[in-house]
This record gives C-alpha cells, structure tokens and sequence, in this order.
C-alpha cells in the first residue's frame, strides 16, 4: 500500500532532479520538475521522444495558472472551475516562467490539474505556495501505448534500480478514465479541442455558452498524439461491427491467423472460443478505463491481429474512438 512516507519521497525525488512516475486519473505520467531543465532532459531521453513535443505542465491548483501563463482569458477561470482537478489540459500564452525546454519553443504552455488523490499530495507539497508544477507526458516509451497500471511503467520503463529509466513509481492503482486528457487550445478567439478525451466537446461548450472547433494540427507534430499512428499497439489493430465480425474472423482463420478480440460482452463471449484471448466491455466508460490495459495484455501474446468492435454511440465515446482509429490507422482489412 502506498503511504506517506510515499507520498514524501516522491516529493523529495522531484526536488532532487529525479523522474516520478505518478499515477492520475487520464493515464500515468512521467513527472519532473517543470523548473529543472537537466531534470526535463531526463523525460525525454526515458521516453525517446523527440525534443522538440512540448510537455504539459501539472500543477495544485487554479492560482497555480497565474505562475505560468499570462493574458489568462475569462474562458480558462471558467474552465478550471467546473473541470479542475480533472482530465482537462488548457493551452495558454505562456509566462517567463514556462522556459523553452518544456514549450518546445512554443510561446504557448499546457497546464493541467489531475485529480488523482495521491498525486494531488504530491503536487500541493511540491508547490510550495510558489505554484511550482512537474512536467509529465504519459509514462510510456514514445509512440507506444500509454500506462494505466503502475506495472505497466515497470514492464516498459523500468525502474533505475532494474537497470531501466525511472527513480520511483508511486503506485496508485488502476486509473480511472484511462485516456489522456482532453487538450482545449485557449489561445485563439474560439476554444479548440487539440485531443479528445473525457472532457467532451459538448461539455465546454456548455459552459462557456459558446461553439468548440475541433483542431487538426496537420501540418506540425506538436502533440504527438495527433500523428496518425501513435497509439498503436505492436500488433495490428482492425476494427469492425459486430455484424461484419464473423467474417473477419474467418479470413484471419483461413489463413492460420490467431487473434484478440475486443467488444461488448455479448460479442466477445461468442468469439471467446475461436480467438485467443477475448476481452468484453459492458459499456463505454468501461471500454475506455480497460483499453490500454487490454492492449498492453494482447501485445504480450504471440498473435497476429486484434479485432475490435467499438461503442456505437458517439458524444461520450469521442476520446476512446478517436484513440481505436489512430491504433488501426492504415490496418484496416
Ligand atoms: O492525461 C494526460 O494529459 C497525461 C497525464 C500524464 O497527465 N499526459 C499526457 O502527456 O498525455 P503527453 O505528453 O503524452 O501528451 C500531452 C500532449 C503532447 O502531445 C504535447 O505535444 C501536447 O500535449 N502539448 C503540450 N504543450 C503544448 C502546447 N503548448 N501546444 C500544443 N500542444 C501541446
Ligand atoms: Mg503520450
């Protein structure tokens, strides 16, 4: 069990320049002080990720957002109000305080408030009363799947002690929404949702009275979770309707091909039998808490394709189906 004294050393690890894993309610993440730039450099060479991909800074509290970003739009107070400590990221203009090495160059900065319990003691010790806040992108190797499990960090980063990257694992169980959070660009007039995720469209438009556009960063990688495939597990993802299943089954079958299967509990109990490992969801918010998981475990069996039959409904599904499309991008059958 996680205690206090865990909740101490990852805050002293923090100070000291060290890279935390820390549990949140979106998915883990890679924490390291947002001021430290050698500690910053850490992340990105644990992560193999490309320098320039700008971090989203997590920090205590609502004041907190004062520390970072400046000409602060009435939007965001209203955002952080109803959606903070939660799965929402606001991109701002950034303040002197948000230095290059984690806005990429960018004179923007992402700043978020998690919700997990365990995290938020840690960041509100680590604030100081100062608005001090961790750089933390997901804790998976650049391009892989995200973590939802503290085990997850530990099979794909590793600890420093097991010869892998990161100082500490703070576990705090399964997370509870299971993609990351949802990216609202507030920098331009209208708000623009740069990635889907628990935070729905129709929910910030709700409260701010006024219409969400949807981004599509074509033209530059600057969230890595826009590149077509980066979500993708090893194995081919495909995704099909419950109706079209049978079929795609018996061509990968005519072919020797075993197979995963993800769908509703219904489907996935009839399929049980003819493919290897078969996993039910009983509804959307389940699907999208177990995704990551789900593929992590299939990844780790020798099969040739994961068959996937995703929600039907659309608003509360957005983040998860926008998540299975990228995993499948170019593998559909
Ligand atoms: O749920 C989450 O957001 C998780 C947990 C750990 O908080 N974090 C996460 O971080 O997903 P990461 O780095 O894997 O994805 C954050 C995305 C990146 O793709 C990055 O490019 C984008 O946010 N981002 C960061 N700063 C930005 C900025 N100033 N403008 C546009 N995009 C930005
Ligand atoms: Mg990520």
């Amino acid at each position: 069990m996680t205690d206090q004294k865990d909740i101490d050393k990852a805050v002293e690890i923090l100070q000291e320049g060290g890279l935390v894993a820390i549990p949140t309610e979106t998915v883990y993440g890679l924490a390291a002080d947002a001021d430290n730039p050698e500690a910053v450099a850490k992340i990105y060479a644990a992560k193999k990720r490309p320098s320039t991909h700008p971090l989203i800074v997590h920090v205590a509290n609502q004041e907190a957002i004062n520390s970072w970003a400046v000409d602060i739009p009435e939007d965001a107070w209203k955002l952080t109000e109803a959606f903070w400590p939660g799965p929402l990221t606001l991109i701002l203009k950034r303040s002197e305080r948000a230095k290059d090495f984690i806005t990429g160059g960018q004179n923007t900065v992402a700043l978020r408030c998690p919700s997990h319990p365990l995290t938020r003691q840690v960041l509100q010790k680590f604030d100081e009363g100062v608005g001090n806040g961790v750089a933390a992108p997901s804790a998976n190797p650049f391009g892989k799947i995200s973590p939802t499990l503290a085990q997850h960090v530990r099979d794909d980063l590793g600890l420093v002690s097991d010869g892998g990257s990161v100082d500490f694992i703070l576990d705090g169980g399964a997370c509870d929404i299971g993609i990351e959070s949802t990216i609202l660009d507030l920098t331009d007039e209208e708000p623009r949702i740069l990635r889907e995720g628990a935070v729905t469209a129709a929910m910030i438009a709700d409260r701010l009275n006024k219409p969400v556009l949807h981004g599509t960063i074509t033209t530059s990688p600057r969230v890595p979770g826009t590149l077509k495939s980066h979500y993708a597990p090893d194995h081919p993802l495909i995704l099909s309707s419950t109706e079209d299943l049978p079929g795609k089954a018996q061509f990968l079958a005519r072919q020797f091909k075993t197979f995963g299967v993800i769908a509703p509990t219904a489907v996935a109990t009839r399929f049980a039998p003819i493919s290897e490992k078969s996993f039910g969801y009983s509804s959307t918010k389940d699907l999208t808490k177990h995704l990551y998981d789900w593929l992590h475990q299939l990844d780790k069996l020798k099969i040739d394709a994961i068959l996937v039959v995703p929600p039907k409904e659309i608003s509360e599904a957005a983040g998860v189906l926008d998540r299975l499309q990228r995993a499948s991008a170019k593998r559909n059958l």
